[in-house]
């Protein structure tokens, strides 16, 4: 028996761009390819009965510093992929929210997601998070900047925590592939008690096989939250 059950699983998906390379593709290719993970990867979690939440760290918002013509193809590679994952998310169960500042993204893009959350908000089975031109601290401040308008002059730990846009789900583990070992501005306060898992395998490359793995890895360990 666990611990805690795996309720909430984060993944830093890294690596898209060397997957290509080794293939001498271009980038964008990598970035396909990585789209088909998450489709397989959310499928997997949709399957699995503990997970109720999965978050993705799809674009950052350092990610506007890469070349214009890629950043217009991730654009427009999650256009089409929550154009063509509609049926999914409805056939699985799969309510899907994003969080970060989207606002920034072209009109017809915010519709979509827009329209893709409400079209899923009633779905029970998992909750897929894409985390879209998004960064932990900004999330913190912009969470304290609310409870300054309400007109707070003390702000608890249970009142940030409610206030942000992930409102109160720890994550129970984060997963990051590549080989690279940061968290890189993402969901610094719900991971304050997570579990990490680094892998060098890169995200295109990541199967259902190594998620299995890594969970097996996370049910052996025991989570102390600071007591013994
Ligand atoms: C990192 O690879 C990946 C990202 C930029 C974020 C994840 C994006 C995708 C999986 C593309 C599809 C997304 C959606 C939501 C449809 P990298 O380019 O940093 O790889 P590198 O470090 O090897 O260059």
């Amino acid at each position: 028996m666990l611990d805690t059950p795996l309720k909430h699983l984060a993944i830093i998906m890294d690596g898209n761009g060397r997957w290509a390379k080794k293939r001498g593709l271009n980038r964008t290719k990598g970035h396909d390819a990585g789209a088909e993970t998450i489709r397989t990867i959310t499928t997997y979690c949709a399957e699995h009965s503990s997970i109720e939440t999965v978050t993705f760290y799809a674009f950052s918002t350092e990610n506007w510093k890469r070349p214009k013509l890629e950043v217009e193809f991730l654009m427009k590679l999650l256009d089409k992929y929550l154009q063509k994952e509609l049926p999914t998310y409805q056939k699985n169960g799969v309510r899907f929210q994003a969080i970060g500042d989207i606002e920034a993204f072209s009109k017809p893009l915010q519709a979509r997601i827009q329209k893709t959350q409400e079209r899923t908000q009633h779905n029970q089975n998992l909750t897929q998070i894409l985390a879209l031109n998004y960064g932990a601290r900004a999330e913190i401040v912009s969470a304290v900047n609310h409870l300054i308008a309400k007109g707070k002059m003390a702000i608890t730990q249970e009142d940030i925590s409610t206030h942000l846009q992930t409102p109160y789900s720890d994550i129970d583990l984060l997963i990051r592939t590549s080989g690279e070992e940061r968290i890189s501005n993402f969901l610094l306060w719900q991971l304050s008690y997570s579990e990490l898992a680094f892998t060098p395998t890169l995200w295109p490359d990541f199967t259902t096989k190594e998620l299995a793995t890594i969970i097996e890895n996370f049910s052996q360990r025991h989570r102390r939250f600071g007591g013994l």
